[in-house]
């Protein structure tokens, strides 16, 4: 047996054919139930509910449904910028380079950075790490439309898939983090989590990542809290989910969306409002919530940066920035940097 496959060996391999392989760890890492982190996270004072629970089916439809509302610029300024990469990307890389997609984007963004190494390579690698198994679906679309595409899927965390990607081989990756979803970290998390991609980095290796920019406050909770009400919609639906999934009684009736830009702490602060003094019985999470009237039950910050700010976290955490692209507007950024 070779390295390779020693070092992998807390995963299995699926073989769909020979252009679709995916990878799955074999026992994932003791983690808590969705049902635990519930009962953790509105057992107590402050409550919150994680963001990464809002993407249930519904959640991200209604996600894909914000991306294309009018108020919520950073989709299509993202796509935008993306569309100059076309021309100056391929400066960067080359015929050895493979796509590593942090998250599996299915949507018209992934596209655009396999185009350009499409138009590159003879035969393309493309990796999406996502921790949900809508990965395949994602996967097999893409492949209707590229012929000379193969897909390794790895059905893991971030950090796990990063690690395992580090093990399977030497050649050279480009790593894509898009969609400024780094902005659902707290600072401290953030920077965590960048030193952990830098640990995973061969030196040849290059990172992307999509960051929102600090703006105007008005621009930016017009983009929360869009006259649709679309995000509403998202923000309560974790409820829904949290009502079919751990069979509770939430009635979406008694709360509201309510949604701030903290100058201070440069974030769209998002939460749950009771609208009535209630309570609520989570089953699965052996539970009987109380919630006075105003209370709020926090349920997303998405930060902002100046590009000061970003400059000063990628240097901070071991990186060294090649470039950074902006729309003209400077509401959005792309920055493509190395492991210094
Ligand atoms: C997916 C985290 C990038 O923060 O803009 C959009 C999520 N929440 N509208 C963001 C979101 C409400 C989004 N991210």
């Amino acid at each position: 047996m070779n390295e390779t496959i020693q070092k992998n060996l807390n995963y299995k391999k699926y073989v769909v054919d020979s252009k679709l392989q995916y990878f799955k760890p074999h026992a994932s890492k003791i983690e808590k139930t969705f049902a635990e982190e519930i009962s953790f996270s509105l057992n107590r004072d402050s409550k919150f509910i994680m963001p990464k629970f809002f993407y249930d089916k519904k959640g991200s439809d209604l996600f894909e449904k914000i991306c294309s509302l009018p108020e919520y610029y950073p989709t299509r300024t993202e796509i935008d910028i993306l569309k100059k990469l076309q021309t100056e990307l391929p400066s960067f890389i080359d015929d050895t380079f493979r796509l590593v997609e942090l998250g599996s984007g299915s949507s018209i963004k992934t596209r655009l950075i396999l185009d350009i190494f499409i138009n590159l390579q003879k035969s393309t690698e493309y990796f999406p790490i996502d921790i949900s198994e809508i990965l395949t679906e994602s996967s097999e679309q893409l492949l209707l439309d590229y012929d000379s595409l193969h897909i390794t899927g790895i059905i893991d965390t971030y950090e796990g898939g990063l690690e395992f990607i580090k093990n399977y081989d030497d050649k050279k990756n480009l790593i894509i983090f898009l969609g400024s979803s780094f902005g659902n970290f707290s600072p401290s998390d953030g920077k965590n989590f960048l030193q952990k991609i830098n640990s995973t980095m061969k030196s040849g290796d290059l990172f992307l990542i999509g960051l929102d920019l600090v703006k105007d406050s008005k621009i930016l909770e017009s983009a929360y809290d869009d006259t649709q009400g679309v995000t509403a919609q998202f923000n309560l639906n974790v409820l829904s989910r949290i009502n079919d999934e751990l069979d509770a009684d939430f009635d979406l009736n008694n709360f509201s969306h309510h949604s701030i830009y903290n100058k201070e702490d440069q974030r769209i602060e998002m939460y749950l409002k009771s609208l009535v003094n209630q309570s609520v019985i989570i089953s699965k999470s052996n539970l009987s919530l109380n919630l006075e009237k105003n209370e709020l039950i926090h349920t997303e910050h998405s930060h902002k940066y100046t590009l000061d700010q970003i400059r000063t976290l990628l240097e901070n955490t071991g990186f060294k920035i090649n470039h950074t692209w902006l729309d003209d507007n400077t509401h959005f950024s792309l920055t493509l940097v190395s492991k210094n």
